[in-house]
């Protein structure tokens, strides 16, 4: 039976240590949830590294088998293989690159070395199970070489390819010295796929820029080979979202809220770690509008959710010193005996309790730097059951260009994000209900089922268009 593997740098499950056991914890993530429905079908498999340096041989075999049970299949990474190829070329030279902050990027060798063993490593394992007739379906920025490195010995497999992040503009990815090499690894794939249609076209040019390979339209030949490159927006599964709004615990999280923000209006903010999020500029705004405003003072909170993330990059252990500071800063200025400006948690939320958030904050504040998606805004759109809140949505960030009644802003421009926050502060009901119901068609029209459906679908038509032209 022909089957489909799906594979990513990280599986839909973690290995936590919890006294001195290895134990899993299923990921909320919006890919999960909408993977769950192919991988967990008959001998589909998902092929990822569990989240954790294992080395022992006997607990690898332990764990291999419990996750061969759930369709799951893991790729183990050595301390040096996380070191190099996780931290290293994935997080301090792809990421800042492609997220336009290149002044962070480093360009190490030894770097690189380790970012090709370890597609080679998916490979093996990706080759250990694949057979003629399956689609692999490969996502985002820590496997590009591997689409190429299957293609080499399996020539007429399908395989897809989607990127999670931007695609940068040619003049930052001409910076990476293995540029033609990234390419060439990700030309390995049928069909390829990209958030938005600014990334797909960057992607276009560099293939036309730097490998010479002749591009038409959204095709791309390259070594007697028609690749597809195409845009498919990711979506979430809103109606998770929507009907937590009715789960007891979220009913009684909302509750506690109301009990705690009386007369205040809330501005939430979630993000990961990450100096793409503009968590600081961010703060500066709220800081900008206390200061310029004072009636503001007592009737707003900025409720802050800072989720822990590759804190041994020091950009990031930077930017957390540096947001801690910023929010002690803007407390220890503004705040009353009964009110504090910022309400700040550097921790992972429940489920429960980020729905309930959801639910009660009149505003949530997304204003990433550079997003390939930025799925925040997604969920809150899905989950104002009563169409009303608002949202606003920095224009860098890929759900910009389908969110378009958020109150859209330049996240470099602090005054304007200020603005945006008093606009939203003091918005008419009717014009929210207006912008909210807009947004949530476009959330549960684009839902993440409707995505996996149009890329394998999408890859099915690729596949049966190739093999027509090798056929005349
Ligand atoms: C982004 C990337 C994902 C990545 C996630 C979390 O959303 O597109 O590929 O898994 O961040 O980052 P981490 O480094 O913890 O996997």
């Amino acid at each position: 039976m022909r089957k489909t593997i799906i594979v990513s740098n990280r599986l839909p499950v973690k290995m936590m240590e919890q006294d001195g056991e290895y134990v899993l914890q299923a990921s909320e993530g919006g890919l999960a949830t909408g993977l769950g429905s192919i991988y967990r079908e008959g001998n589909n498999i998902w092929i990822g590294w569990p989240g954790q340096e294992i080395s022992d041989s006997k607990e690898q075999e332990k764990i291999t088998a419990q996750l061969r049970q759930m369709n799951l299949m893991p790729v183990f990474l050595t301390e040096e293989e996380i070191n190099n190829f996780y931290e290293g070329f994935s997080n301090e030279t792809l990421w800042p690159v492609f997220h336009y902050m290149s002044v962070y990027a480093r360009y190490e060798q030894v770097y690189w070395d380790a970012y090709y063993q370890v597609n080679k490593k998916f490979r093996d394992i990706v080759l250990s199970v694949a057979e003629q007739g399956d689609t692999i379906w490969v996502q985002d920025y820590q496997l590009l070489l591997l689409p190429g490195m299957i293609r080499a010995e399996m020539p007429e497999i399908s395989i897809g390819f989607f990127q999670h992040i931007p695609f940068p503009s040619f003049e930052l990815f001409r910076l990476i010295p293995w540029r033609a090499e990234i390419l060439e690894g990700m030309l390995g794939a049928d069909l390829m796929g990209f958030h938005t249609f600014d990334d797909t076209r960057y992607f276009l040019e560099a293939v036309n820029r730097l490998l010479s390979a002749k591009t038409t339209a959204n095709v791309v030949n390259y070594n007697d080979r028609a690749i597809v490159v195409e845009t498919f927006p990711m979506g979430i599964d809103d109606k998770k979202y929507g009907e937590l709004g009715q789960d007891p615990q979220v009913l009684s999280n909302i509750q506690q809220l109301k009990d705690t923000f009386k007369t205040e209006k809330m501005i939430l903010s979630i993000d990961r770690l990450d100096y793409s999020k503009g968590i600081l500029q961010r703060l500066h705004a709220f800081e900008l509008l206390l200061q310029m405003y004072p009636e503001y003072v007592g009737k707003v909170v900025l409720y802050m959710i800072v989720v822990p993330s590759r804190d041994s990059v020091p950009q990031y252990k930077q930017l957390r010193e540096d947001i801690d500071r910023k929010v002690g800063h803007i407390n220890a200025k503004f705040r009353t005996l009964s009110w504090h400006p910022v309400q700040y948690f550097y921790r992972s939320f429940p489920m429960e309790m980020l729905s309930a958030l959801y639910n009660f904050a009149d505003i949530c504040l997304v204003t990433p730097m550079r997003d390939g998606m930025n799925l925040v805004s997604k969920e809150y759109v899905a989950s104002r059951n009563n169409n009303d809140g608002v949202l606003i949505l920095s224009e860098m960030a890929g759900a910009s260009k389908e969110l378009i009644d958020a109150i859209i802003v330049n996240p470099n421009n602090i005054g304007s994000i200020m603005t945006a926050i008093m606009e939203a502060v003091n918005m008419p009901l009717d014009d929210q209900q207006r912008r909210m119901k807009a947004m949530r068609q476009v959330v549960s029209k684009f839902n993440i089922h409707h995505w996996v459906k149009l890329f394998m679908d999408r890859l099915q038509e690729v596949n049966t268009m190739q093999q027509n032209m090798l056929a005349r």
